[in-house]
């Protein structure tokens, strides 16, 4: 308990006080819900995991609870208690903000802390290769230094409530459909350019106490027994050092204990605890090396101490989560991405006479992602759709709207507006609504959840129908989209206004309203490629779709690592809407760009807000060609708020690693010399601004 220690310090002055059977007992713990009937361990506080203390020695427990878009109540283990519920992960990502998403981190940090939690399970930062993924939205998007940045801030929120924040889920975790009989091919420098380059970057910044093994395999082995992810890329290159813990029913035998897996979490879902008997029969006989458990114990020793679990424990003060809900309307506000706005339709006028609001149970609430990142949100869901299913995952088949009604925001902000809302069943119905109103407001939904991917981009239950018919009935029809990732338009041309306002959280009603009266300029740029259709993508149909459950199946990334914009850069396609776009109530001009070479490039342009409303621009710096190779990676970004006339300069300094490529033979970063190209753009397809400088080549160590 000497602070002045290091936490490497205290990890080994406590770990060689244990014996062999408490070592044993913090390697492996359970799932903390009612189980197969069976009652909740003694001493859990109630959720997604729990590995009991060691009184004896002063070690507490590790209460785990879901994120990362709040604190989870699973199957309401901890009747009635609520929680704030974040935006998703793809609403905080299109902020491009960091502070937003440390804002984030720390309210689920701070609201895990005061219900007695210490870990939790967030942010997932695996990449979106498929825009059909069901777990896009808890994501961060396509892009490795964009999801890189935000998780690392996102888990510097967290710990710095005292709380450890798990990174997941190591590795290449990219769709539900047979997420564990999927193995992923791909070539290991593809791999450091894409989805690692994600983990390294949130990681390094964010130096999270714990990494998640994911359920998948990668080129033939399951991640959780991967020594190539675990041992040698992981621990070995990236000197990681806080612990691997498995997720939920992703270990099949001790061997994973060899190559780099520190924990078995959510064992009942397991053929067997591995880590438990099975594993300390292995330790006596030597199978396993014993300093091989003693490093995993002082690992996870190593992060409790580092991230404050034995200086500062939770406190259980039953707080009401509504400190968390202005935060959350802040990502709301800052990530809502306005798509299109024909002749500037938006913002609406405060006297905008009759407005049918139609469909997306709009009245009530908005929409959130189903599975274990599901927050029961404070005041209770304003509505509950169940949808049934096979268990365990039927828990979770629930379209839960949280309490935050767009029409009743609406409202607010148009008193004298006449408003009417028809829930979209009826095309007809809704149209004949439409024809005698001034605006119609359409509110789209589409539901993720874990577990299980969209079969295509469609908008489901006939609401493209009812998009066409509104907008043949009305040609001042705006459509508000919470949707878990891109969907098709099909309609796109006959509708005036469209805005993605993604799963928007506690607040996400008055957000939404914000922008379309103008109260917020919209900020949001896409953190994600919105395909015109499934044909556009490297993979048109879902692979294993077709699979039956336990049938082990291969995907091949033969993208390699041209995710999403690279993809449609590389393939010469063109999408719906484009990374990193995003429209605004105002404009902004970038000018006077230089680029500094040397052993990275340093680029420096001014942003200037040329309209008549103050709001917050996003300017991107792509490299565009590395010594003679067309390339197109995401080399920074700035966001900032300008008022009317107001200039600004932003400086970038590129990562070196985004400037090179790995070189698995030699493996190092290899950056060639030569000259390198940049633009400085509205979004990925959108330059504005030309510049090349020189690089020194060089090689750096992984
Ligand atoms: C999910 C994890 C989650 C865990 C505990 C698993 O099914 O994949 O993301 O943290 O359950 O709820």
């Amino acid at each position: 308990m000497n602070p002045d220690l290091s936490p490497d310090q205290r990890a080994a002055l406590l770990e060689a006080q244990m014996t062999l059977d408490e070592r044993i007992r913090i390697v492996h713990g359970v799932a903390a819900v009612r189980f197969s009937q069976s009652p909740l361990p003694a001493g859990a506080v109630g959720s997604a995991g729990y590995i009991p203390g060691i009184p004896r020695l002063g070690i507490p427990a590790l209460q785990e609870t879901d994120g990362p878009l709040g604190v989870t109540n699973p199957d309401n283990v901890r009747p009635g208690d609520t929680a704030t519920p974040l935006p998703s992960g793809l609403a905080i990502a299109a902020t491009w903000d960091p502070e937003i998403a440390n804002a984030c981190g720390a309210v689920l940090g701070r609201q895990a802390r005061r219900k007695g939690f210490n870990v939790v399970l967030g942010g997932g930062v695996n990449l979106t290769r498929d825009p059909r993924n069901g777990r896009n939205f808890e994501y961060l998007g396509e892009d490795p230094l964009l999801a890189g940045v935000l998780a690392g801030e996102t888990v510097r929120g967290v710990q710095a409530e005292h709380v450890i924040s798990t990174v997941k889920h190591f590795a290449d975790g990219q769709q539900e459909t047979g997420r564990k009989q999927l193995d992923v091919r791909i070539g290991e420098a593809a791999n450091r350019q894409s989805d690692l380059l994600a983990f390294e970057l949130a990681i390094e910044r964010g130096q999270p106490g714990a990494v998640m093994c994911a359920h998948n395999r990668v080129n033939g082995v399951h991640a959780c027994r991967s020594g190539d992810l675990l041992n040698r890329t992981l621990k070995g290159d990236w000197g990681y050092r806080g612990w691997v813990m498995s997720d939920w029913g992703a270990v099949a035998g001790i061997e994973p204990a060899i190559n780099g897996l520190d924990q078995e979490s959510g064992e009942q879902w397991d053929r067997q605890v591995f880590f438990g008997e099975p594993l300390r029969r292995a330790v006596q006989t030597g199978r396993v090396p014993e300093a091989r458990l003693r490093e995993m114990v002082r690992r996870i020793l190593r992060s409790m101490f580092a991230v404050g679990l034995f200086d500062d424990p939770p406190i259980s003060d039953a707080p009401t989560g509504e400190d968390g809900a202005l935060v959350a309307l802040r990502a709301a506000e800052s990530g809502i991405v306005l798509l299109t706005n024909r002749n500037a339709i938006l913002p609406l006028p405060r006297t905008p006479g009759k407005i049918a609001i139609i469909g997306g149970n709009a009245d009530a609430g908005v929409l959130s992602g189903g599975g274990s990142s599901q927050v029961t949100p404070v005041g209770g869901p304003a509505r509950t759709i169940q949808l049934g299913g096979d268990p365990p995952l039927n828990l979770t088949a629930a379209m839960v709207f949280d309490p935050s009604s767009p029409q009743r925001a609406i409202e607010d902000r148009a008193p004298q507006a006449e408003l009417h809302f028809d829930d979209g069943r009826y095309p007809r119905a809704a149209a004949d609504l439409a024809r005698t109103s001034d605006y119609a407001i359409v509110f789209a939904t589409q539901w993720m959840r874990e577990g299980q991917d969209a079969p295509d981009l469609s908008l489901p239950s006939g609401q493209e129908q009812l998009i066409e018919a509104v907008a043949r009935a009305n040609p001042r029809t705006i459509v508000v989209l919470e949707t878990g990732g891109p969907v098709r338009m099909p309609w796109l041309d006959r509708v005036a206004g469209v805005v993605e306002a993604w799963y928007p959280g506690a607040r996400g009603g008055d957000a939404i309203a914000d922008v379309l009266f103008g109260d917020v300029n919209p900020s949001g740029r896409l953190p994600i490629s919105f395909p015109v259709s499934q044909a556009q993508l490297p993979r048109p149909e879902i692979a294993g779709i077709d699979t039956s459950d336990d049938t082990p199946f291969v995907v091949d990334d033969n993208e390699g690592a041209a995710v999403g914009y690279r993809w449609y850069a590389l393939t010469r396609q063109k999408p719906l809407f484009p990374f990193g776009f995003g429209l605004s109530y105002t404009s902004f001009r970038y000018s006077r760009l230089e680029v500094a070479g040397g052993n990275t490039l340093t680029i420096r342009f001014d942003v200037e807000n040329t309209g008549t409303r103050a709001g917050a621009d996003v300017p991107q710096v792509y490299l565009t060609n590395a010594d003679g190779t067309r390339k197109i990676r995401l080399l920074g970004w700035a966001r900032l708020a300008l008022d009317p006339g107001q200039t600004r300069r932003v400086t970038v300094t590129a990562d070196p690693r985004l400037l090179a490529d790995f070189d698995p033979a030699a493996h190092v970063w290899r950056l060639n010399p030569g000259a390198y190209e940049i633009v400085v753009g509205h979004s990925s397809v959108a330059p504005v601004l030309r510049a090349a400088a020189h690089l020194a080549g060089r090689t750096i160590k992984p």
